[in-house]
């Protein structure tokens, strides 16, 4: 089997840049066009309830601008309901949200909240919306997810990637659970803290089709573009001396 692995590129943290200054720069509207034409398959978004990166100006945006699926990342809340609908998002993927933690730990608990989940799914599938659910590579929390007639499960892989020690028992129970998910018909998508040396190790897993990526991604574009930025700014300074348009209007 050699079928074709997706990525999809989570904008966030060029939102979560812009907001430090509550400017317009840098535009994740911006990195999510570049994204698409470097060959992202879809963009990732997570429009979080204090609204600490994405804005929702941003996905109307988004859902406006972009060739390739949005994949709109939200916790099953009514008001994030609502806004999946009128917005006219074609991909949600319902994710657990605390207000004080620094990134999404850990995956829903699909066992546990299976009526409030539910209840969100049918309103979203009533809109032709793919509902994908996050959760930890858990068989037990697939096998809810499969009963709740998802299009897709996102495996968690914040564990794998955090864990120095026991690399491969992750590893395994995260292949583990993607042929569990595939063989019950879902697609399988992974994500979360992946960096290139994660990324050698999932992407030898067939079952996942798709992973999503964003603050590792978004840490190297500093690196990558850094230089390009400084040598820029550095021929703006030096033909600016040589040609001072408002000193000579003035
Ligand atoms: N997938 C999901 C469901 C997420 O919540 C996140 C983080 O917002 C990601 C993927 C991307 O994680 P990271 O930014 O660590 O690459």
């Amino acid at each position: 089997m050699n079928n074709k692995l997706k990525l999809g590129i989570n904008i966030d943290h060029v939102a979560t840049i812009r907001n430090a200054r509550g400017g317009l720069h840098p535009d994740p509207i911006k990195a999510a066009l570049i994204a698409q034409s470097a060959g992202a398959d879809n963009i990732t978004a997570h429009l979080r309830e204090d609204r600490r990166h994405i804005s929702d100006i941003d996905i109307k945006k988004l859902v406006k601008k972009l060739k390739i699926p949005l994949n709109l990342e939200m916790s099953p809340t009514n008001e994030m309901l609502k806004i999946a609908i009128n917005t006219k998002v074609k991909r949600v993927c319902l994710v657990p949200e605390k207000r004080k933690e620094l990134t999404t730990e850990g995956g829903l608990n699909v066992l546990k909240n299976k009526k409030r989940i539910s209840y969100i799914i049918k309103k979203l599938k009533n809109y032709n919306i793919k509902v994908s659910l996050f959760v930890d590579p858990c068989i037990k929390q697939i096998t809810a997810c499969k009963e709740l007639k998802v299009f897709s499960v996102e495996l968690h892989t914040g564990e794998f990637c955090e864990n120095k020690r026991n690399k491969k028992k992750e590893f395994l129970q995260i292949k583990k659970c993607a042929e569990f998910t595939k063989k019950n018909n879902l697609e399988c998508h992974a994500g979360h803290g992946l960096k290139y040396d994660d990324v050698k190790e999932i992407a030898k897993i067939n079952e996942i089709s798709e992973l999503n990526i964003g603050h590792f991604i978004i840490g190297e574009a500093v690196f990558f573009g850094l230089k390009n930025s400084i040598i820029k700014m550095k021929k703006i300074i030096e033909n600016s001396r040589k040609r001072n348009f408002y000193l000579k209007s003035a």
